[in-house]
């Protein structure tokens, strides 16, 4: 059988296969009000036809300050819940496990008149100066973490993902280049982990379903977080019932990345094997060959596929043809399946 196809437990989350919709943000909320739009419906629920395990909606804004973009989706608000339910039950009639991506942009935050990061740093040349969040300011972004926790319990989500990656605010935090704080959330990695550490206490209060951490588990800068402080990293989020770590990269600070296919799957092994936690392969994945090799050399636990899913909704059935192996489709589609 082919591992890519063979199912896998998180708490009570059974996914039918190792296949992942990696969140992918489509900005395009387009009342600028965060809801789930027709859009969102048709893009979302084809891939789940298409036979994906598990979806993942993209980064989704936990208060409205923390939006990429005004077009981003939201959950900080009660109003949120029932488009993302309608959302969740489709993607269940399909046998598709539904997820979120709880974020909050930080100092990457385009629209906003007031941006808030770790420090007064601007990403780069181009982009406004942040407001240092003070403490009590802070408590209100975990506060906002909850409460999505919470919302998106009440929209039948089977797990959230909380975005630690990406240069976002919470790797803001987490990263030496951008997080030059004096009191107890800047400092030594200890510190600097503070953030992540009450966000996942307090998505766990909130949220009974599967909890995923997605980091940036190389940073391309001398200065930046080390491999070392990944591992270390990793095992805190073990140690606090984080079910897998989705191994991404970069986005800290304008940096070039070599792009290669499989090219942040080293990271994702070396954190499987010493931390022995459940990991999430994802980058430049784009054949079922390619997902087989990593799974059954233990490298990863899931496969997360990007812009192969938005090229090919259809993805999975790809990769099962190229695997010698058959997936039932949904019954609408018997006729033309095989
Ligand atoms: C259009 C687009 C939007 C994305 N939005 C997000 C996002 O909301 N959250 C996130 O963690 N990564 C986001 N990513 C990164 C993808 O999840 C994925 O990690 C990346 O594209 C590499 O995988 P791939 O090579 O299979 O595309 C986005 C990527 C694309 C192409």
């Amino acid at each position: 059988m082919a591992k890519l196809f063979s199912p896998i437990t998180f708490k009570s989350m059974t996914l039918k296969n190792r296949i992942v919709m990696s969140p992918m943000c489509m900005y395009s909320s387009d009342n600028k009000d965060g809801k789930v739009t027709p859009f969102h419906m048709t893009h979302y629920i084809s891939r789940a036809v298409g036979q994906v395990g598990l979806i993942i909606i993209e980064a989704t804004a936990v208060e409205p300050a923390g939006r990429i973009t005004s077009g981003d989706l939201g959950i900080w608000n009660d109003e949120h819940i029932d488009g993302l339910k309608d959302l969740v039950n489709q993607l269940h009639e399909f046998g598709t496990k539904a997820g979120i991506q709880l974020a909050h942009a930080g100092r990457k935050a385009q629209d906003e008149e007031v941006i808030y990061a770790p420090s007064a740093l601007s990403f780069n040349e181009k982009s406004k100066e942040p407001t240092a969040l003070d403490t009590p300011s802070i408590q209100k972004v975990v506060e906002a973490f909850g409460s999505a926790a919470k919302r998106s319990e009440q929209a039948g989500f089977d797990m959230v993902e909380i975005h630690a990656a990406h240069g976002y605010l919470i790797n803001q935090f987490l990263s030496p280049l951008s997080n030059r704080r004096t009191d107890e959330y800047g400092g030594d990695r200890n510190n600097r982990f503070r953030l992540l550490r009450e966000v996942v206490e307090v998505v766990k209060q909130n949220f009974s379903g599967a909890i995923f951490v997605r980091i940036s588990a190389d940073e391309y800068h001398p200065d930046g977080n080390t491999l070392g402080d990944f591992l270390f990293y990793s095992q805190q989020l073990k140690d606090l019932g984080v079910d897998l770590i989705d191994c991404s990269s970069g986005g800290v600070v304008p940096t070039k990345i070599n792009v290669y296919p499989g090219y942040q799957i080293k990271q994702c092994e070396t954190i499987k094997q010493e931390v022995n936690i459940p990991t999430g392969a994802v980058g430049l994945i784009t054949t079922g060959i390619q997902a087989e090799e990593i799974l059954q050399n233990n490298r990863a636990d899931l496969i997360f596929i990007g812009r192969s899913l938005l090229k090919n909704p259809y993805w999975a059935k790809a990769a099962a043809d190229e695997l010698g192996y058959t997936i039932e489709p949904p019954k609408q589609y018997i006729r033309g399946w095989n």
